[in-house]
C-alpha cells in the first residue's frame, strides 16, 4: 500500500482468471486511464492517501505468497481472493486474509478497503458513453 499511490502486488496473479504475471500496481485513486492498473494518474490528480492503516488482528496464513485472483467489480472495488498479506508502505503487516475488497474509487473512509462510498460518489470504472 503505497503512500499517495497504488497498491503494489507481488504474487502469482490472475485477473479474472487470466495470468497477469507476478508484479502489478493497481489503481486506488480512481483516475487511471488503464484500470485496474495504475498509470501514475495519482500524481497529476494530487491523490492523497496514507500508506499506513490500522492493524487488523489476523492469524498467520496457512500458505503465503499467493496465488491471487483479482476481479475488478464494475464501478466498484477490486475483489481479491487468495493468500493475501496487506503491507503498509513502511513494511508493517496490516492484515492477513484470503478474500478482500479494495477501494479503487479513492474515496473510501477505510482505505485500503472498500466501505461502499463508491456508490455515493458515482464512481465509474469505465469511460462514460458519449
Ligand atoms: S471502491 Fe472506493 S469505497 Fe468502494
Amino acid at each position: 500500500m503505497l503512500e499517495n499511490g497504488p497498491l503494489a502486488v507481488r504474487a502469482a496473479i490472475t485477473i479474472d482468471g487470466q495470468p497477469a504475471g507476478f508484479r502489478l500496481t493497481l489503481c486506488r485513486c480512481g483516475a487511471s486511464g488503464n484500470k485496474p492498473l495504475c498509470d501514475s494518474s495519482h500524481a497529476s490528480t494530487g491523490f492523497v492517501a496514507s500508506g499506513e492503516a490500522a492493524t487488523v488482528a489476523s492469524e498467520a496464513l496457512a500458505q503465503r505468497d499467493g496465488p491471487l485472483d483479482i476481479h475488478p467489480i464494475p464501478n466498484g472495488p477490486l475483489r481479491v481472493k487468495g493468500n493475501l498479506e496487506v503491507i503498509s508502505g513502511t513494511g508493517r503487516t496490516i492484515a492477513r486474509m484470503t478474500e478482500a475488497w479494495f477501494c479503487r474509487c479513492g474515496q473510501s473512509g477505510n482505505k485500503p478497503f472498500c466501505d461502499g462510498t463508491h456508490k455515493k460518489v458515482g464512481f465509474r470504472s469505465e469511460p462514460q458513453d458519449p
